[in-house]
């Protein structure tokens, strides 16, 4: 980061002395004033639950113009990422900062390829769980577990131990999520095959059985691999500050993504696909398109508590980038598979339609966002709902572990503590418990 000509001066209605802070620039977006030294000085804490005003972290890797809609992964526009690039390409760009030639990028097919098996044990510690757990419950805990069945890569000082847990984080994942899928439909789990792609082989471990194998649909195997592009990194959103702040206490990178994994679960955050299929289906269910407008009077009821989820973000205020190119595939799926009077595509059209042209969608710049169309492409190529986040969660590991790398890196990096405003009790004495 460059430091700014530019100060910023704090002052202060009671007279007492006003202070300078330094202000840095990074290559674009905003500026940001440095306030490291403002307790030391001052005796103050900065107050911005939510991060509303606040840059937690220096990060070269993803960049979001929120106003405009844009959306880089290392400088490179997420709509030619999607359009010219394959998901290894992107992770390898996420992580290495450079798009790989095509050398580059066989070896690091290679190495995915070859830790895409898990650990034979892992089956007996999935079989722990309940047929009908909810897959991110599983997935929480199958990532965590990763650190006892991969220990040998935990030492995070180690760059080479960092770039195996890595490649093994990447590889996994799919496997992962598909013997979380297998194991609720009472299935045998598939094994990896090496002879597909990243994306082709996810595909077959979810939809193959022992007595039938499953050729994998060009356009589907496409689609499901944009869907890992555009959820593959977004900066610093709740899951990734997550793993950060989960692995500046040093701990190793699977205790780390797990607890990214956990935080993504939410619906305000990547639960937002589920939540929002589970609207759409609702809706239809109630009455389809002729119902649109009373869900919509509900929305923004604010008393009512329902949103309408795969809109808004805090980020964009504008289109997100990533839902114009969901839309296209979602289009591009649907024909494919003889879909294309699918009803609830209909209906996301609709409520898309009437939000963007009603006031109070308008005014709070309220736009769909990722979520709003990628579970109607997850459906139709037969991933079932409550699968939807642990998807995402796959497609977003490359984003978490290049974030982590980046901070483990980092000498200067130190574990995360914030502060509080406290308004609880002051010192009190305890009475003893008969006299309560
Ligand atoms: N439906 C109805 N009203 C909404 C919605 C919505 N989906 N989103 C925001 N608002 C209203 C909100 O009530 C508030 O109104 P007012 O100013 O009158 O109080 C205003 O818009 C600002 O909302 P906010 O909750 O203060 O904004 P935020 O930045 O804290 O929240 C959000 C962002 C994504 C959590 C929120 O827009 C939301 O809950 N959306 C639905 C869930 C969703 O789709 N999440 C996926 C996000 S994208 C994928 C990902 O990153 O995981």
């Amino acid at each position: 980061m460059k430091l700014s000509e530019k100060k910023a001066t704090l002052s202060f209605s009671d007279g007492s002395n006003p202070v300078e802070f330094p202000v840095y620039q990074g290559t674009v977006g905003p500026d940001v004033v440095d306030i490291r030294k403002l307790y030391g000085q001052t005796g103050m804490f900065t107050y911005d639950p939510g991060f509303m005003s606040t840059a937690s972290c220096e990060s070269a890797i993803t960049y979001i113009d929120g106003d405009k809609g844009q959306l880089l992964y290392r400088g490179y526009p997420i709509e030619q990422l999607a359009v010219n690039c394959d998901f290894m390409e992107t992770s390898y760009l996420l992580l290495n900062g450079e798009l790989p030639n095509a050398a580059q990028k066989a070896d690091f097919n290679h190495q995915v390829t070859y830790h895409t098996m898990v650990n034979e044990q892992m089956q007996f510690f999935l079989r722990g769980f309940r047929r009908d757990a909810h897959p991110m419950a599983i997935m929480t805990g199958l990532v965590g577990a990763m650190a006892a069945f991969y220990h040998d890569s935990t030492d995070i000082t180690n760059p080479e131990h960092r770039h195996i847990s890595a490649i093994r984080l990447i590889a996994k994942m799919p496997t992962l999520v598909a013997m979380t899928y297998k194991y609720s439909q009472g299935q045998p789990f598939i094994y990896p095959q090496n002879d597909l792609s990243y994306t082709g082989n996810f595909l077959r471990m979810m939809f193959a059985t022992p007595c039938e194998d499953y050729k994998v649909n060009d356009v589907v195997e496409r689609a499901l691999d944009r869907i890992f592009i555009l959820h593959a990194d977004h900066e610093q959103n709740a899951s990734t500050s997550t793993v950060r702040l989960c692995g500046s206490s040093g701990t190793n990178p699977f205790a780390a993504i797990a607890a990214g994994v956990a935080c993504l679960w939410g619906p305000a955050h990547g639960g937002a696909n589920e939540a929002c299929l589970n609207m759409l289906e609702q809706i239809q269910a109630n009455g389809g398109i002729a119902k649109v407008g009373e869900f919509m009077e509900q929305v923004k009821d604010k008393e009512s508590g329902v949103r309408l989820m795969g809109f808004g973000h805090r980020v964009y205020k504008n289109y997100d980038p990533r839902a114009k190119l969901m839309q296209e595939t979602c289009k591009e799926v649907l024909t494919a598979l003889g879909l294309e009077n699918d009803p609830l595509f209909k209906l996301a059209m609709e409520l898309e339609r009437i939000a963007l042209e009603d006031p109070y969608f308008v005014e709070r710049k309220l736009y769909p966002n990722v979520d709003f169309y990628s579970g109607i492409v997850q459906r139709a190529i037969g991933i079932p709902t409550s699968l939807f986040t642990a998807i995402f969660a796959l497609a977003r590991t490359v984003g978490w572990v290049a974030q982590w790398n980046e901070m483990i890196s980092d000498p200067a990096y130190k574990i995360g503590r914030p502060r509080q405003l406290f308004t609880g009790d002051t010192a009190r004495d305890v009475v003893e418990i008969a006299k309560r």
